[in-house]
């Protein structure tokens, strides 16, 4: 006994009205609603292949865009048929061990649960099919054909229908060779199950997995799975590094402090070595690039410029980009000159710059132990690390 997939992706998505099939529809980061579906069985012990209903004049790009996701089986894709019926049938064909058990998900319901796979697939081991169905939040109102109320059936006994449905292998096949022979056409696998008269066990499931089939629901659908990937994320962490030669007879500044000196850096700006390694940090942490690539010391506009002003700017550029910085800690390593004493003025030039307390922001200044270019006072450097946070988060 093994657990196969077959995913339903093989419908055109008309009630969506997308340019794409409703499958191939980005729902975050870029990612297909099929393969964002089909993420959420790496966590079952399936075997594999996974079998995945496409378009059957859409084969070659479902197979050209799940390729460039790595999965834990292969994935076999299976020419759709006109009704979702006739696909689940296609992919049930290539299927043999009458022992296994089959699980049909749709493609369009992205949020399906582990767990509730599991219940389904365990449910169908014991009972020979399962379906997962949310008890009806809503009263259903049954219709006539010209609009007007016909019947109110009771709540309390309505259940809205779901996938998964699971099923021994041998059942479902018989139930859809049935379906063929008496024209039995549904757009669930249990019902034609239920039609040979075998017991269908009903596995609670949750209004999550709900089935993306209108433009609105595709709008809920990216606001969830936004939220389920990166963008979840309220923080994030940015390093930087800078280094600047020395030289007799130039001003010595850091972190926006000048300091006397007999020695300052060699720089196309005025050489704030620290705050140099506090704006990669930051740029660094929000993904907005480098220094070097937004500030170039090829641009005259930044000969001799205050990097103070350059690290305003930065933090401008991350609220933009709807980040804040929590904390930065850094460290300064230069022989001479003594920087504790100007350690508070640095702090608080970096704190007004990034609108954090000055207790946000460390400096701690090394000397190299007179080696290495640092040691030798040939160079100066930092290092940064800065946390953000995402505004408003
Ligand atoms: N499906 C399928 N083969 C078909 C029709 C549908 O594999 N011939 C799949 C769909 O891709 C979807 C699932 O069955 O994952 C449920 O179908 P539905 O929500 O109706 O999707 P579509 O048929 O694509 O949408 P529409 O009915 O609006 O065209
Ligand atoms: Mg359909």
């Amino acid at each position: 006994m093994a657990y196969r997939l077959i995913l339903t992706a093989a419908g055109k998505g008309e009630r969506l009205g997308h340019s794409l099939p409703k499958a191939l529809v980005p729902l975050a980061d870029g990612v297909p609603m099929v393969a964002y579906t089909l993420r959420r069985f790496t966590q079952i012990p399936l075997k594999g292949p996974a079998l995945i209903t496409a378009p059957p004049d859409q084969v070659e790009m479902f197979h050209s865009v799940l390729q460039s996701f790595a999965w834990p089986w292969a994935v076999q894709l299976i020419p759709g048929g006109n009704t979702r019926q006739e696909s689940v049938r296609r992919a049930l064909e290539t299927l043999s061990d009458p022992e296994d058990i089959v699980c049909i998900h749709d493609a369009a319901r992205p949020f399906i649960e582990a767990d509730t796979v599991l219940a389904c697939l365990n449910d169908a081991k014991q009972y020979g099919a399962a379906t997962v169905a949310v008890p009806s939040a809503d009263t259903i109102l049954e219709s006539s054909p010209d609009g007007f109320l016909h019947n109110t059936p009771d709540r309390a006994g309505l259940w809205q229908c779901q996938t998964p449905q699971c099923f021994r292998l041998e059942l479902i096949r018989k139930a859809h060779q049935e379906a063929e022979r008496q024209q039995w056409s549904a757009t669930d696998d249990a019902t034609l199950v239920w039609r040979t008269g075998h017991p269908v066990r009903l596995v609670p499931g949750t209004r999550g997995n709900f089935k993306v089939t209108t433009p609105d629901d595709l709008l809920v659908a990216r606001v969830l799975a936004q939220g389920t990937t990166e963008n979840a994320c309220m923080y994030r962490i940015g390093i930087g590094w800078d280094l600047h030669r020395l030289e007799a007879g130039r001003p010595f500044i850091l972190g926006g402090a000048r300091i006397p000196h007999d020695r300052g850096a060699v720089a196309h700006s005025d050489g704030d070595t620290l705050v140099h390694a506090v704006i990669d940090a930051l740029l660094g942490g929000a993904g907005l690039g480098n220094i070097g690539l937004l500030y170039p010391d090829t641009d005259p506009a930044y000969r001799g410029a205050d990097s103070m002003t350059l690290l305003r700017d930065t933090v401008g550029r991350l609220r933009g980009a709807g980040w804040v910085p929590v904390n930065v800690d850094t460290v300064v390593v230069a022989q001479r000159p003594a920087l504790n004493p100007h350690l508070d003025t640095i702090r608080r030039n970096i704190a007004d710059a990034l609108g954090i307390s000055i207790e946000s922001v460390s400096v701690k200044p090394k000397t190299a132990e007179k080696v290495g270019p640092e040691g030798r006072e040939e160079a100066v450097s930092a290092q940064a690390i800065i946390l953000l946070q995402k505004r408003g988060g």
